[in-house]
């Protein structure tokens, strides 16, 4: 098992998307660790399926994993997932914005799209993780980890044609990313992105080569990162890699 601070082995954990794919991966992960773990998910039912399902498969210790209903583009459900956080545990450690979409229609061009789907994606993949910072943040008193799960396809050095809604808002989560570390720079509070590869889940289909287990391991070790680990960073493998 990979080394924790001790001082994260008994931290709250907050994963936005966790009733599937790699989000539900990522809460697996981090439960196997002694965290407490909230899954989120929009869809209250989903959760508590992928709470027991991950319970029974994987052994994890289930007390320890539990969920919140949180529609990530709801202002509503991320004041009540604060507020439940803060009565549940008073405080919160880790916050890993998984939960993303990637809806651009095939073979769709930025020249001639639709700007509702560049609309629809940044309030998912953007301005959602921005708004459960913002909410989140004050209960890790100055202490926590936040991890943006990104991709591959948002970094600037790599930019291409294809899939243009979604590969704009992962740069535009990246530029938070860097943002937002800069701005709690001083404190303990390490703020990175990271890219899992392609993976097979519901959103990379059925040939992708990367497995949930790989793909959540470099969130899981930024979650993880003892204190005056990276911060503003973007990983891939648990290596730094171009923006
Ligand atoms: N798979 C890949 O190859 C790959 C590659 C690079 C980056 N990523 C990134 O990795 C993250 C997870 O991807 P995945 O492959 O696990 O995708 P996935 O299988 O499609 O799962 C996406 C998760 O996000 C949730 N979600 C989407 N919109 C939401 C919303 N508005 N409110 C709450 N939850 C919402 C989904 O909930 P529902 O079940 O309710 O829809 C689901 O739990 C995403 O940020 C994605 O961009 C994936």
């Amino acid at each position: 098992m990979r080394e924790v601070a001790a001082s994260m082995s008994d931290a709250v954990a907050v994963v936005t998307g966790g009733n599937r794919g790699i989000g539900s991966e990522i809460g697996r992960q981090l439960a196997r660790l002694g965290m407490q773990v909230v899954l989120t998910s929009r869809d209250a039912a989903k959760g508590e399926a992928a709470c027991r399902r991950i319970g029974e498969e994987a052994g994890a210790d289930v007390a320890r994993l539990t969920t919140f209903k949180l529609e990530v583009t709801s202002a509503d459900d991320i004041k009540a997932l604060a507020a439940h956080i803060a009565a549940k545990f008073g405080r919160l450690d880790v916050l890993v914005n998984n939960a993303g979409i990637q809806i651009d229609p095939k073979g769709s061009r930025a020249l001639g799209a639709d700007l509702q789907i560049y609309r629809d994606t940044f309030e998912t993949n953007v301005l959602a993780p921005l708004a459960l910072i913002q909410a989140l943040l004050p209960l890790m008193k100055k202490n926590g980890r936040i991890v943006n799960v990104s991709s591959g396809l948002g970094q600037l050095s790599e930019m291409s044609s294809g899939t243009p809604a979604y590969r704009m808002s992962k740069t535009a989560l990246n530029a938070l990313t860097r943002i937002v570390a800069a701005e709690v720079r001083g404190s303990n509070i390490l703020v990175n992105a990271m890219s899992p590869g392609w993976v097979k889940s519901d959103m990379g289909g059925p040939y992708a080569p990367r497995t949930l287990e790989q793909g959540a391991d470099t969130a899981v070790w930024l979650a993880t990162l003892p204190d005056g680990g990276p911060s503003g960073g973007f990983f891939y493998e648990r290596a730094p890699i171009t923006w």
